[in-house]
């Protein structure tokens, strides 16, 4: 038997995920952390702590599995997008890594457009500068630590700082690099004309690869560390959210993966480099070689449900408070949720956005309330697939969704009508880590592409069916929803940071 892991090195934890070549799991472990926010907009975190996140969860996986770490033909890596990891001339970490969730920002953004004008920053890197990303991380670094800056040598993403403690490789996949706004999303390589623009060296960034390529091999070092054979090939791997859709087998245009985690992402794969001009989606490199893919996020999907249960039904759980709510009409009757409850990403890139019902009588009861939270979520994700249709993309024939908020039956129900799109779930729920272990499966020699790896493993267990009727009765509440945000803009903006 040959056996694959993938890692992922999120926010909260780095997991390893052990698969075998038929692609069931046969052991999965995380080590979780926290981290921190040392002043308000900032999000921070040692890289020490995914290294030995990783060696603990790579240790725990091969003592579950007991399996001989030769039997491993492959690792892949996935994780946190944009984050920034600064090293020194020996590869030592400078400063704590500023996390894709970090917003102090809001000035570097706006010199970047300044140096290079938003349309052509969106037209070079298929993105507008938004203060999580990598690029303006790096020019906050010049203008406020000027002596960290100066003996910057190598720029890496997270994920991939953990793959230079296992290989000694300087090294990063595509899907990931397009999240730092220095690729040129049409070559998939840096973009030396940003790199110029923003005086970045471009010797500081690590080559790109697709992501089943291999980009080096487990060191002795990292072989006694972790428990792992030293040799095993380490593929390039995706970020989180590439990852996340070779996961779901959600790899060819015309299929859609929607995730309802905390935040919710509408991810659509592309096989040419579709752009929204006005950069309100994230046009990224697919993990797949040679695919691209557009994307928008929601910053509270389940997480606005989370939110009103435990503020407005604390003690009940999820199923129960969701039954009745079931029995009202498409709409609530006239009731409408706004899910910015932690400013919003897309399509209003605004992190004073605040959330609302708007419409309330005396004759609502919390099933409206619960009712209008999750078609409230589900106007918002459908903002995401009109952009797409609006930037080119065909309409998505099927969208595979994943995430705790799509265990939901009546969730899922709201979200076919909403979108107008048939739903599917799927057998593989282990997210990124599983699609990383299928990228590395593929470097691996285990399957011969990306598409292959996905048919052999991933496999259709359910399906939501749109109700023509329900969604013809969503349309105009669809549009008043549309109508809420630039209403109450000036309402947020008065109300500000409060
Ligand atoms: C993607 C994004 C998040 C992070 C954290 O653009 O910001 O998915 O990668 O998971």
């Amino acid at each position: 038997m040959t056996y694959l892991l993938g890692i992922d090195v999120s926010t909260t934890a780095t997991k390893a995920l052990l698969i075998d070549d038929t692609g069931e799991v046969v052991a999965v472990a995380a080590t979780a952390y926290d981290f921190d926010t040392p002043r308000p907009l900032w999000s921070e975190q040692d890289p020490a702590l995914w290294w030995n996140g990783a060696v603990r969860s790579i240790r725990a996986v091969l003592d579950q599995a007991a399996i001989d770490p030769k039997a491993i033909a492959g690792i892949g890596l996935t994780g946190q997008m944009h984050g920034l990891v600064l090293l020194d001339e020996h590869g030592a970490v400078l400063r704590p890594a500023l996390l894709w969730n970090d917003q102090r920002t809001g000035r570097q953004c706006d010199e970047i457009r300044r140096r290079l004008t938003r349309e052509h920053l969106i037209q070079i890197t298929g993105n507008d500068a938004l203060t999580g990303f990598t690029a303006p991380k790096i020019l906050w670094v010049r203008e406020e630590e000027p002596e960290v800056y100066a003996r910057i040598r190598h720029i890496l993403l997270p994920k991939d700082y953990v793959r230079y403690r296992l290989t000694g490789s300087l090294a990063t996949d595509r899907a990931g690099a397009a999240g730092t706004l220095l690729l040129d999303i049409r070559t998939r390589d840096w973009s030396d004309e940003v790199l110029d623009a923003l005086e970045i060296p471009r010797a500081w960034l690590p080559p790109t690869h697709e992501g089943p390529e291999i980009t080096g091999t487990i060191s002795d070092e990292a072989a006694r560390a972790t428990g792992l054979a030293p040799g095993i090939p380490v593929v390039a791997g995706g970020g989180d959210q590439a990852a996340q859709a070779v996961g779901v087998g959600a790899v060819q245009e015309g299929v859609v993966a929607l995730t309802l985690g905390t935040s919710g992402v509408v991810f659509a794969s592309a096989r040419e480099p579709f752009i929204e001009p006005q950069g309100r989606l994230h046009a990224f490199c697919h993990a797949v070689p040679g695919r691209w893919h557009l994307m928008g996020v929601m910053l509270s999907a389940a997480g606005s449900l989370r939110w009103y249960r435990d503020t407005l039904a604390p003690g009940i759980g999820f199923d129960d408070l969701l039954a009745p709510a079931a029995n009202l009409p498409a709409g609530s009757e006239g009731l409408l949720f706004l899910p910015y409850l932690t400013g919003e990403r897309t399509p209003h890139p605004d992190p004073l956005a605040r959330g609302a019902f708007v419409g309330l009588t005396v004759r609502h009861t919390q099933p409206h309330l619960t009712r209008a939270v999750l078609e409230g979520v589900a106007f918002g994700l459908n903002d995401s697939f009109r952009l797409m249709q609006e930037a080119g993309l065909p309409r998505p024939e099927q969208v595979r969704v994943s995430g705790g908020g799509a265990r939901s039956p009546l969730w899922r129900q709201i979200l076919a009508n909403v979108l107008d799109a048939e739903l599917v779930t799927v057998n593989t729920t282990e997210g990124a880590a599983y699609g990383a272990a299928l990228l590395a499966g593929v470097g691996g020699g285990v399957w011969p592409n990306v598409d292959a790896a996905c048919d052999a493993t991933v496999r259709i267990t359910g399906s939501t069916a749109v109700q023509p009727d329900v969604a013809a009765a969503y349309a105009p509440f669809y549009e008043t929803y549309r109508a809420l945000y630039p209403a109450l803009k000036p309402a947020f903006d008065r109300l500000g940071t409060r």
